[in-house]
């Protein structure tokens, strides 16, 4: 097996397109040993995460998750390029892209506010939903959340760049995508607005994929997907993080699906607002069934 040495890091050199290559290979080995609900069954998603540079779609400077003494830490390209890179192909790492809608920038440097508005979601969970969408060549697929435009590349290398609207509320993130999308020869349809109306106009889609949360899933989503078309989306749970919601459609307005997987995401714009589970359909805690034996325990709903 061979292997490939990242540089020693030093201001001022930047990383070379070799060293994001390898990383990305290793990043995608790691994601294998995660097991099913990545690349499993999925060659088409392992090469458009193999092809595409992720390092293209992120900012300069962005935030790190892995708090150093109760702050945020900024990662500068410019100081640190290797750092910068390295973590970009972190599986389980997110990056930071936006806090409190902008008041918070990162030329400030690290910051103890959680209030993420906009990040790059980790590699594992951007391959596990685009498994659980799962498009086909040429489908017609709605995302809601561009963000930096790198889940839409991806996309894209599958479905096709005519096939693809992707919609963020921010007019900056969602024009700063598009230019970075074109840059790489890629035209999807990228529009500013917001995502819980959907984009009736060139409903019906095959697919919607959104990367923002929701607590309840908005209706124009389940007017807009096709008959037997699948909507997937994280959705807030009582259970501390978010679940990956896998729905098909019935193309009147309804659709069923279960939870497959459990994850974090930030909320879209109109559903930050806490509101009570049981408003939102959960089952109550005292719903929740539990036997425990010499067998092991089983928890159920009715
Ligand atoms: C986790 S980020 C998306 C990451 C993105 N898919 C990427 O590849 O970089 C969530 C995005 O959802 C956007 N957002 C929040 N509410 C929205 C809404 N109602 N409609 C459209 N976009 C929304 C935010 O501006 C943010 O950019």
């Amino acid at each position: 097996m061979t292997t490939t040495k990242a540089a020693p890091e030093s201001p001022g050199s930047p990383p070379g397109p070799l060293d994001a290559a390898e990383l990305r290979r290793r990043c995608a080995a790691t994601i294998d040993s995660y097991g099913p609900g990545h690349f499993e069954g999925r060659p088409w998603l392992r090469q458009a995460f193999l092809d595409t540079p992720r390092e293209h779609f992120v900012p300069d400077r962005y935030w790190s998750t892995a708090r150093r003494e109760g702050r945020f830490p900024v990662l500068d390209r410019a100081e640190r390029p290797h750092a910068w890179l390295k973590r970009i192909y972190r599986p389980l790492a997110p990056l930071i892209t936006q806090i409190a809608l902008g008041e918070i920038r990162p030329e400030d440097g690290p910051t103890d506010c959680g209030d993420f508005t906009s990040s790059i979601s980790c590699p594992a969970a951007v391959v596990g939903m685009l498994h659980h969408l799962d498009p086909r060549p040429g489908d017609r697929i709605l995302e809601i959340g561009t963000g930096s435009g790198y889940n839409a590349a991806l996309l894209v290398h599958r479905v096709g760049a005519t096939a693809l609207v992707t919609v963020d509320i921010d007019a900056a993130l969602a024009d700063g995508a598009a230019s970075k999308l074109a840059q790489l020869g890629m035209t999807p349809t990228v529009v500013t607005g917001d995502g819980e109306l959907g984009y009736e106009q060139a409903a019906p889609f095959d697919g919607i994929l959104s990367t923002a949360a929701v607590r309840e899933i908005p209706q124009a989503w389940l007017r807009q997907v096709r008959p037997g078309g699948v909507i997937v989306t994280p959705v807030d749970t009582p259970f501390n993080c978010d679940g990956l919601c896998r729905l098909v459609c019935d193309g009147e307005g309804g659709a069923t699906g279960r939870m497959v997987g459990g994850l974090d995401f930030m909320k879209v714009r109109g559903q930050r607002a806490r509101r009570p589970y049981s408003e939102l359909g959960w089952p109550l805690w005292s719903d929740y069934h539990v036997t425990a034996g010499p067998g092991g325990q089983r928890i159920r709903t009715p």
